[in-house]
Formats: C-alpha cells, structure tokens, sequence
C-alpha cells in the first residue's frame, strides 16, 4: 500500500521511549534539550502582528517565488550585514521553512538515489529530507582539534560519481562551528571544478559567540551555491513560518537554477500572505530578540564552565544554541541520558546527532538559566561518577 521511502522504523529508541514513560509518569523534568525560543520567556515585540492583520492581508495576487515585498526584506537583511555581493530580490525564493526551502532544492539538483554530502555530527532532521525525496545522505567528518574543521581530505573521498551537493552547516548544529574563510574558498572551488552545488544553512548565522558577523556564503560566487535562512533562528519566531534560499554562483548557472526553483514554488505557493506582508517587522524584531538570545547563550556557557568537575568537558563554541558535553565514556551515551531521567534532566546523547563515537551529551543553550543551572549540576554530577555525586 506504501511507497518504500516511508518505511521508517517507528519503534521509539530506548532513550525516547524513557522519557515517554518518565512523562507519562508526571515526573517533572528540566529540559536541557529546549530550543524552541517561543518557550523560554523571551520578550517579543508585539507590533510583529500588527501587518498579519491589515486588510491587504486579504488579498491573493501569489508570486512564485514570494511578494517582491518580503523579498525585499530578505535582500535588506543581506544588505545589512554583507560587505559584498548582496543577492536582488530575483535571486530569492521564498519557503515556509528551511526544511522546505532544503527539498526545493533536493527537487532541483537530485534525481532518484542521487547522494548529497552532509557533516557528521550534525542535525538528525537530514535523513529524513533526503529520504522523502528520494535522496542519499553521505557524512563528510568534522575533526575536533583545537576546534572543529571540515576534514577536507575525507570531503574530497566521500564524493562519487552520483555526489549532487555538498552541504554546509554554518554555524553547524550541534557543534556550533563556523565554516572558516579557507574553508568556503577550498569548498567554492572544488564544487566549482566537480560541478557540484552547495547547499549553505545558516539558519545561526547570527548568532556568533564572539558577536562578530561572519561571512554569508551568499556572497559565494564560484560555484552554484543555496544559502538556506529563515525568521524561525534569525527572528525566534517558527511559528510565522518563512525562511528563503538564495542563489548565488555563476550568472547563467544561477539563473538557470532561479527559473526551475520558481517552477517548483509555483507548484505548491507554500507561503502565506499575511506572512510575507509582515516580514519587514519580522526582521526589525530580530535585533531585540536576538540580544536577548546571545545574553542568554553566554550566561548559560558561564555558568556551565563555572560547574565544570571531573572529566567533563563543553567542546569549544563559536556560535549557535547549543553545547557539546565531553564526558568520561563510563556506559554508552543513550544510557546515560536515560539515567539522567531519573534525576529528572532530560538532554540529547550524542549518537543522535551522528557523533562518531560515545562520550557526549548535547544541551541546549537558551533555557532559562534557573534551570540551566539546577540540570548542568545534576548533569554533570552523574557524568563524572559516583564518587562526585555523593560529595
Ligand atoms: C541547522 C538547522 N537547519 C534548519 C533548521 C530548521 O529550520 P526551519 O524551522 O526554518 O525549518 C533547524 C532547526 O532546528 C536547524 O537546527
């Protein structure tokens, strides 16, 4: 009755099926895994709303690739914080998300069984993109020395003959790396010369630790590059729903790309009106937001170096929501985040995210910092053993 490609294992893993049975138990949990930012008491200016309920919101005249309006407000963004090659409104599509904006582009480069190269570790939701459209997923490493690295060498060996693209996490999720500068100049020309594309998701772009702006890969230009963004990270606001990809690279490549991605917008017109009417504010309400979500980020890594016992590590961080717990590999990662539910803290182990071996825990970094601090304790009280966790 199926298609094969939605055959998944629906079985919960065990660490999923604890804490369905820990919640459905009522104990009351911190959860260190929150990353939705409309939970974790921010302020949000409420003139966001104002332009979802104006009259023009009534009005349907669809554009496939999104009002010119709120096109305009994505090209503003870049105008804002790129010092060259800002994209026009004709090299931006408009997604509801950029998940959606990732299969427009899978629709685009891939035909059935073709292979994108993805980071390892990176974010789960991947596998079930490329998987929906048909697509496979080949890990590319990223090395932890002194930082995390895009292992190149290994990159350049992952490619085959059906390698469509290669994407890049920018700042990457869990890891918080940043692409360097060497790195997206040795990926611009390798893609170029293979004829691959990347696919650049810098849905953190903005939120560097160090509060310096890095480089979009927008401005990238020798080779057809995808830059995937939206208001869900960049705003703190996923419920609107808006994100947007832009193309970059070559002229004629770039408008070939533009005039098939429009065709494929055209099919679904996936973005709502009111949305895009409202997208200038969506970005003007970016900057409170985001202050409020750097303050939180570098309170929470403060207090969790200030915890820092016995073997337990945070790997560095550059940027994004979240931090990579090193700790002493006493049991298997799931394990321990199932013993975690028992002191009533719920975080991610690390195989979820494609880490190559155990001996990491992943927590979010904007919960509130109360309960960033009760759950970092428990955490690492019970990671760093028993001894510890009696003193
Ligand atoms: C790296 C990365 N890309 C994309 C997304 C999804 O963004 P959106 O809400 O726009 O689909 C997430 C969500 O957590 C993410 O971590």
């Amino acid at each position: 009755m199926f298609a094969e490609r939605t055959s998944w294992n629906m079985q919960p893993n065990r660490f999923s099926a604890a804490l369905e049975c820990a919640r459905s138990a009522g104990r009351e949990l911190l959860d260190l895994t929150e990353s939705n930012p409309t939970r974790v008491g921010l302020e949000y200016d409420t003139w966001v709303l104002e332009p979802l309920s104006t009259l023009a919101a009534l009005d349907y005249r669809p554009e496939a690739k999104g009002l010119v309006r709120a096109r305009e407000a994505v090209a503003a963004y870049y105008r804002e914080r790129e010092a060259q090659n800002i994209p026009g409104v004709d090299r931006i599509v408009l997604t509801t998300s950029t998940s959606e904006a990732y299969s427009f582009v899978f629709r685009l480069l891939c035909n059935p069984d073709d292979e994108v190269l993805v980071p390892a570790p990176s974010y789960p939701l991947f596998d079930f993109l490329a998987s929906i459209q048909d697509v496979h997923l080949r890990p590319y490493p990223l090395i932890y020395d002194h930082g995390w690295h895009i292992d190149m060498h290994s990159l350049k060996q992952a490619i085959g003959a059906r390698t469509r693209a290669v994407i890049v996490v920018h700042p990457n999720n869990p890891t918080g790396s940043f692409a360097k500068e060497k790195e997206i100049a040795a990926l611009g020309e390798l893609c170029r010369d293979l004829e691959l594309a990347i696919v650049a998701d810098e849905v953190f772009l903005d939120y560097a630790l160090d509060g310096k702006s890095r480089q979009s890969f927008s401005s990238e230009q020798q080779a057809l590059t995808f830059t995937l963004s939206g208001i869900s990270k960049i705003s703190a606001l996923p419920q609107m729903k808006l994100a947007w990809i832009v193309v970059s690279g070559p002229e004629e490549l770039a408008r070939e790309a533009m005039g098939r991605l429009e065709v494929i917008a055209d099919t679904y017109l996936s973005v709502s009106t009111p949305v895009q009417l409202a997208a200038r504010e969506f970005f003007s309400a970016r900057h409170s937001v985001q202050q409020q979500l750097r303050d939180r980020v570098r309170a929470n890594v403060s207090e969790l170096d200030r915890q820092l016992i016995g073997g337990c590590t945070p790997l560095d961080i550059e940027g994004g929501w979240y931090a990579v717990l090193r700790v002493p590999v006493t049991r298997s990662d799931e394990e321990l985040a199932i013993e975690l539910l028992d002191d009533g803290v719920i975080v991610h182990p690390g195989h979820f995210y494609d880490f190559p071996s155990d001996g990491y825990l992943v927590v979010s970094l904007i919960c509130e910092p109360e309960k960033f601090a009760e759950g970092i304790e428990r955490v690492l009280k019970r990671a760093a053993g028993p001894s510890l966790r009696s003193g």
